[in-house]
């Protein structure tokens, strides 16, 4: 939810900011703009509006006007104070344009803020709530604090989860940042320092990258970068080791990247559940802070999530209860702190995130802790704020995932979550380790069946093409079908935007069959569970209000679809498991309608990829 960068050193350019504002467009796209600090000795704004042409519109204009800078700061812009206008495009500049920021998340108390400027006589040119930052920098500034001090002092007076760098003309080539609850690495080539609210912005500029601890500002300049906390004692720049290569973070010849990370599926999950355990069975965590005996003593899990990652909790609580006979909780994040959740330090709760950076989920997990949980997070960004937060981390190692609708990262973190599952199992000696041994064996085969199902692509396509004409769809299942439902009508709202819900097959009768009519399509996820023949009579219940119903199930079942019907085989491999392989379609399907309808599937509109507002 809007991206930053910046840039300081030997070879800053407008450029290392255009190109970096590129690879951050999932985090936000209805403005863009950069500030440079030239060699003239002032600054330089650019600033364009428009959705995803804006980008294209700062390249020209920046890039021909701008020669040799001594620093920059960049921003891309998912709204949230003020309409996505050219006025409220960051950066954002103090009344004297001495002062320059970039801003990502919100400043709750901005409008007691703006009221004490206001009154003081300080000229605002944006509805932002980014704005306040820039004056009160401004303030400080004409008090004789270096910039430094300004933000130390700045920061503490703003409430909310945020992150920013300011620039100065006063102290040319000096970027200050500054970090609290909300996405921010630094790295370095050695000549030059980059800030960015992710990796893969930098990817191909920097070969070291530093951890930005929240409540610390980042001083980065010619002489280098130093961290202090808010009293300006120093602390020391952890390093942390990136593994992500440039190309995961490129197109690689696909159309766009939601189509090059639904065919990388197999693989994210490969490597997702590659040397994972070790001589004696147990699974290695990435990190962890307590042992097998303390994971023993848990007698409750909680997990908590947003959106598809949510979806693939929801497969964890059906597995985790099956094998270890825990009771498994699931909450929506942002609902999970506010309503009084029944925690103790017996208690494991699980933050599972593609980012590790979604506030609600963040901010979940910081209530865990304070609550006296043991705390576990699934994430897919090595070094992100949760998994520097939580107690014991598990990584998918699905790679970058850019497209804004998660796909292969849904799957991994299935995968991830099954081997919690089977790692609590095996603790809890509810299940023989030979078991465990064989459950395993049968997770490791399912990228091969994914492999299967990426098959259906064209057939896939064709149904979409079938269903073009339809504005209503509806996704059910039972069992870990319903995830998987409730993830297909994620999917196909999120990038396509036709009206689609997912609900449990059960549950159709209580109220959602009344909407069923012959202008409805319904998909069944209808591969073999324990209730395969209860979710078959649910198929009869819809066939006999008219619907067109599209069956995915297991080649064996091709029969039980009628004349006339869609049938999608893929294949069968243990029901626990089965989501990872069912979702493939589905995610497919949602592809090939929202392109045929002709919208980008990568930048879905209102969306941004991390959620980092609350
Ligand atoms: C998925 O397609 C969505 N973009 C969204 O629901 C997402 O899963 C959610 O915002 C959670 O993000 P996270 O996994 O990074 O925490």
């Amino acid at each position: 939810m809007c991206g930053i960068i910046a840039v300081t050193g030997k070879r800053a350019s407008v450029e290392v900011l255009t190109s970096g504002l590129h690879r951050l467009e999932y985090r936000g796209y209805d403005s863009a703009g950069v500030v440079v600090h030239d060699r003239g000795g002032g600054f330089s704004r650019y600033r364009a509006a428009g959705g995803t042409k804006s980008l294209v519109t700062l390249d020209k204009e920046a890039s021909a006007h701008v020669g040799e800078i001594y620093a920059g700061i960049g921003h891309t812009r998912w709204a949230t104070h003020g309409a996505p206008t050219l006025f409220n495009a960051h950066p954002h500049l103090d009344c004297n344009e001495r002062v320059a920021i970039v801003h990502n998340g919100i400043v709750e108390n901005y409008r007691a803020l703006k009221e004490e400027l206001l009154a003081k006589g300080h000229v605002f040119s944006s509805e932002t709530d980014t704005e306040v930052i820039a004056h009160l920098i401004e303030v400080e500034l004409r008090g004789g604090a270096t910039l430094t001090q300004a933000v130390a002092s700045v920061a503490s007076r703003m409430r909310g989860a945020m992150s920013f760098v300011v620039a100065s003309v006063d102290e040319p080539g000096v970027l200050v940042g500054f970090k609290r609850m909300a996405p921010m690495v630094l790295g370095t080539d050695g000549e030059s320092w980059f800030l960015a609210s992710d990796i893969p912005a930098i990817l191909d500029r920097a070969s070291t990258f530093f951890h930005v601890d929240d409540e610390h500002v980042l001083t980065v300049g010619p002489d280098g970068a130093t961290m202090a906390d808010l009293s300006l004692t120093p602390v020391p720049l952890v390093e942390f080791h990136v593994s992500w290569t440039l190309e995961s973070a490129e197109r690689s010849g696909f159309d766009d990247f939601m189509s090059k990370e639904i065919f990388e599926q197999p693989a994210a999950l490969r490597d997702t559940l590659a040397g994972r355990l070790d001589a004696d069975r147990s699974l290695m965590l990435d990190v962890t802070t307590f042992d097998a005996d303390e994971l023993a003593r848990i007698n409750k899990v909680f997990i908590v999530a947003c959106g598809t990652s949510y979806h693939a909790g929801m497969v964890a609580k059906y597995a985790i209860e099956h094998w270890t006979k825990l009771p498994v909780e699931l909450d929506i994040s942002s609902e999970f702190r506010y309503r009084d959740p029944v925690v103790d330090e017996r208690t494991l709760v699980v933050a599972v995130s593609q980012s590790g950076e979604t506030l609600d989920t963040l901010a979940a997990l910081h209530e865990a802790k304070n609550l006296g949980a043991q705390t576990l997070a699934v994430c897919n960004v090595v070094g992100s704020s949760m998994a520097r937060l939580a107690d014991a981390v598990l990584y998918t190692r699905a790679g970058p995932e850019v497209g804004v609708a998660a796909t292969k990262t849904h799957t991994a973190q299935i995968g991830a979550l099954m081997m919690l599952a089977l790692e609590l199992a095996r603790v809890r000696g509810y299940l023989y380790p030979q078991e465990v041994a064989e459950l395993y064996g049968q997770l490791q085969e399912i990228p091969a069946h994914m492999d299967e199902a990426l098959k259906l692509w064209d057939t896939l396509a064709d149904l979409a093409r079938k269903h073009s004409g339809i504005s209503r769809f509806y996704f059910i299942g039972r069992h870990v079908g319903y995830p998987v439902a409730l993830e297909g009508a994620l999917k196909l709202k999120e990038i396509s935007y036709l009206p689609a819900e997912g609900y449990p097959a059960g549950e159709l009768k209580h109220g959602p069959i009344a909407m069923l009519d012959e202008n409805a399509v319904v998909f069944v996820i209808a591969t073999r569970t324990r209730l395969h023949e209860k979710l078959l009579a649910n198929v009869e219940e819809v066939r006999a209000r008219g619907s067109e119903v599209v069956l995915i199930g297991n080649p064996i079942d091709a029969g039980v679809a009628r004349a006339g019907e869609s049938f999608v085989g893929v294949p069968q491999v243990h029901p626990l498991f089965a989501p990872m392989v069912d979702v493939i379609p589905l995610q497919m399907f949602a592809y090939h309608t929202a392109r045929g309808m002709g919208y980008d599937v990568d930048r879905p509109r209102n969306l941004a990829k991390t959620v980092t507002v609350e």
